[in-house]
């Protein structure tokens, strides 16, 4: 099995589980609503630590093309420090944020592609960036060809060092019984880009994770905490609290910030950049 083929079965698996516990909910907007507010920032904020790293690459006078780009997280901070920014994303719901978000922020060159990158027509860019979307893509080597043929000088990609939909695994193993299947992580990314004669530096972020800063207060906020996010069928909630309750002290260590989970690794975020052009 080549490396590509290992990152597509990987893929197929995530979404063979998801289907087995959530039924097949593939026609809706899976990133809408509360999903895509909460990838909603400020355009305007202090850059934080990785993101100054990933600004450092962008001139002035470059088109950037944010493959996946959301409700602009990343994306809109740059259209601030380059040309043109042209946000390439599938989700409308995240479409509709992005557009918000630049408009009140008063950001006028920034604009939207809203289509699979695999679909989009005649987008390129001086640099072709993709923030935490490659875990999702199955198709990975066309998906990595697009990125590389729209770029007139460089791609980034960003990942975290473990897929953030994995982040409950442990969790999900209390309510479903069995392992979460995992998405592709860079570790599954980098052979892929080695088949493909791709010579990427990787370089690690400084900053850690931006979600989940704030510990939960209270035992009951603690419980919601570890049910958080789109692994648990509604419909099994309250099974799923009285597992982590009754896992409560292995799950959590009680410290004066307030509860820590303790199955949350030390995520790191991860640039893997090419000029285009070099090949091993
Ligand atoms: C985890 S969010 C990341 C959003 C943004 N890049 C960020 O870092 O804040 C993943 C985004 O990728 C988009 N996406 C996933 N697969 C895509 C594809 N094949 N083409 C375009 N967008 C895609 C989703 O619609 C979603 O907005």
């Amino acid at each position: 099995m080549t490396a590509a083929e290992k990152y597509g079965a990987m893929v197929d698996a995530f979404y063979a589980q998801k289907i087995w516990v959530h039924g097949n909910d593939t026609d809706d907007d899976v990133w809408a609503g509360d999903t895509a507010r909460a990838f909603r920032f400020d355009p305007r904020r202090e850059l934080d630590a990785n993101l100054e790293v990933i600004a450092s690459y962008v001139q002035p006078s470059d088109v950037v093309v944010d493959v996946g780009g959301g409700a602009g997280r990343v994306g809109l901070p740059l259209a601030l420090r380059c040309q043109r920014l042209i946000n390439v994303d599938a989700s409308p719901g995240m479409g509709q944020e992005f557009l918000a978000c630049a408009q009140e922020a008063g950001i006028t060159n920034a604009e939207l592609v809203q289509s699979p990158w695999e679909e989009a027509l005649e987008v390129t860019g001086d640099v072709v960036f993709s923030s935490d979307v490659a875990y999702f893509v199955r198709d990975i080597v066309p998906f990595v060809e697009k990125l590389d043929a729209a770029a007139r000088r460089r791609v980034m990609i960003t990942l975290w060092s473990f897929s953030p939909p994995n982040r409950s695994a442990p969790i999900y193993r209390l309510v479903y019984g069995e392992d979460q299947a995992p998405l592709p992580a860079y570790t599954d990314l980098l052979p892929v880009l080695w088949e493909m004669g791709i010579p990427a530096d990787v370089r690690f972020l400084p900053g850690g994770a931006w979600w989940g800063q704030e510990l939960p207060q209270t035992r009951p906020q603690a419980v919601e905490f570890a049910l958080q996010g789109r692994w648990l069928q509604p419909k099994d909630k309250p099974r799923a609290a009285q597992a982590v309750e009754a896992n409560f002290d292995r799950l959590f260590a009680a410290e004066s910030e307030g509860f820590r989970p303790q199955w949350h690794g030390d995520y790191r975020e991860l640039l893997i950049t090419w000029e285009v052009g070099e090949r091993l």
